[in-house]
């Protein structure tokens, strides 16, 4: 669907020329005369979103060009481009499927690498091409059939293999997206290792799910705990890609909640509203896996997912339950609704204990204490190890998933002590809900390299964006994938 393209013969329906207010950013003459007469139009001045629409242009042979603002050179980064090319496929998505050419700028004139430039265009516009409208009866829009971008002719040789990377990671994001948008009641803990397995199995990667008596025998009794309350018991889907002459093994764990209720401590009012998304960790974990398998890094990848529903009723665990995990310790249930990080420990200890990986990151949608900190569009980053710290970092920079460190302070860790058992899972502290998630999660990986990514804030948007609708967002996908090739 990605296509690169040097000429404009062949008669194009919409073509979109992003420019900027302050600087000229293009090169080729025909597109620069349309910049041009754009900017006689009153008031356009080519600052971000601002457009203006000429139809039936002789000279670039379009039946519609958009001339599209980025607003000022400066601030124009590959964020801004990124949602540009997501607006320009959203706005030309109808009914009778449809096309679409995006103009590069001149890497020259704009100052920014063409790799840089056009990774970031295909990602926006690939990404924005996804709707999610299995649940409409009536199916309004058809995704674009193709979406070309206009380039420099030795740039359409030397990026003739971008398209397909990028589509693969994108479909990644995509199948992740996806699977957070389905209702819960469709996707208990079976359902959804099954949809995982479906997907995993078409790919090259060993497969293994754990049913609860398997989670038994390993001594899983957080997660069993966990998944006591609900009618649709617990599993853990292991999946493992394998790199020849492979120096390193990667692990990911990622919260699989597939309904958050609360349990006993139930959530108030509407608060369990959005908690479908309670599995975003796993699902972002298990389609990395299935992406890992298509790009085929060299590295040894393995992903963890803990699938469990948190239910009330007569064989939930209780506050005040004492818990025996995967690593002997043993927990004291402080609060039902403080299950994310009793699952992840069991499947932490196990991933370290089992696959002894290089570093481990995992990916939970943990606290709202971290939405609160951050808001919702940047995920909260916890590691005592300062190059993983950095390299999580610089990947959200890169793909504008973005993370932000939060400390792990030693002291913190004393307001996790339980009076009866090794620990408690909540913290008894004023304040810093994430960061003391965190500090509980960190007594369970040992000396293992290991980052905590709480995603709470940027797995789900209630409104849809640039380049992602409404609901599940594929946080971290992209991200993983990237951060493979820094460690
Ligand atoms: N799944 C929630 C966290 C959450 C809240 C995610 C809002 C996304 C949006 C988690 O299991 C939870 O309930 N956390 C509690 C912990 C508390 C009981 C210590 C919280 O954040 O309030
Ligand atoms: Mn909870
Ligand atoms: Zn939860």
């Amino acid at each position: 669907m990605l296509k690169l393209q040097s000429d404009l013969k062949d008669k194009t329906e919409t073509l979109v020329i992003p420019v900027c207010e302050d600087k000229d950013i293009h090169d080729d003459p025909a597109l620069v005369s349309v910049i041009e007469k754009a900017k006689t139009v009153r008031n356009f001045k080519g600052e971000k979103d601002q457009e203006v629409i000429f139809y039936n242009e002789p000279k670039l042979n379009a039946e519609r060009v958009i001339v599209m603002g980025l607003g000022k050179a400066e601030k124009a980064d590959t964020e801004v481009l990124r949602a540009c090319a997501g607006n320009s496929v959203k706005k030309c998505i109808r009914k009778e499927p449809a096309e679409i050419i995006i103009a590069l700028p001149s890497e020259k004139k704009f100052g920014k690498p063409m790799a840089d430039m056009l990774e970031a265009m295909m990602e926006g516009a690939f990404l924005a091409n996804h709707l999610f409208d299995k649940y409409k009866t009536e199916k309004k829009q058809t995704p674009l059939k193709q979406i070309a971008f206009l380039v420099p002719s030795d740039a359409k040789k030397k990026f003739a293999k971008l398209g397909s990377r990028i589509s693969v990671i994108c479909e990644g994001t995509i199948l992740a997206r996806e699977w957070v948008c389905i209702p819960s009641g469709e996707k208990t803990p079976d359902q959804l290792a099954g949809l995982i397995s479906e997907h995993a199995g078409k790919e090259k990667l060993d497969i293994t799910v754990f049913d609860e008596k398997e989670l038994k025998e390993k001594g899983c009794g957080a997660i069993l705990a966990v998944g006591a309350g609900s009618d649709s018991p617990p599993r853990m889907v292991v999946l493992e890609y394998k790199a020849k002459n492979a120096k390193k093994t990667i692990a990911f764990v990622g919260k699989g909640i597939t309904f958050d209720s609360g349990g006993i401590n139930m959530k108030p009012g509407g608060s369990s509203r959005n908690m479908k998304n309670d599995m975003a960790g796993a699902a972002a974990v298990a389609a990395a896996l299935i992406t890992v398998a298509r790009l085929k890094p060299k590295v040894n990848v393995i992903g963890i997912a803990p699938l469990v529903e948190n239910m009330p009723s007569g064989k939930s665990y209780r506050p005040g339950d004492i818990l025996k995990t995967f690593d002997g310790k043993t927990v004291e249930v402080g609060n039902t609704d403080a299950e994310g990080r009793l699952i992840l420990i069991d499947a932490l200890s196990y991933a370290v204990k089992t696959y002894k990986p290089d570093a481990v990151i995992d990916l939970a949608t943990l606290t709202g204490a971290c939405l609160t900190a951050l808001g919702d569009k940047i995920a909260g980053l916890f590691s005592p190890d300062d190059s993983l710290a950095e390299a999580i970092m610089a990947s959200g920079q890169k793909t504008f998933e973005r993370c932000w460190r939060l400390p792990l302070p030693e002291d913190y860790k004393e307001s996790l002590k339980s009076e009866i058992a090794d620990k408690s899972n909540v913290a008894d502290l004023n304040g810093g809900g994430a960061v003391t998630a965190a500090l509980f999660l960190s007594e369970f990986v040992g000396e293992t390299r290991w980052a905590h990514l709480d995603i709470a804030g940027p797995a789900f948007f209630n409104k849809g964006s640039a380049y992602c609708g409404a609901g599940g967002t594929g946080f971290g996908v992209r991200l993983l994938c990237d951060v493979l090739e820094k460690l």
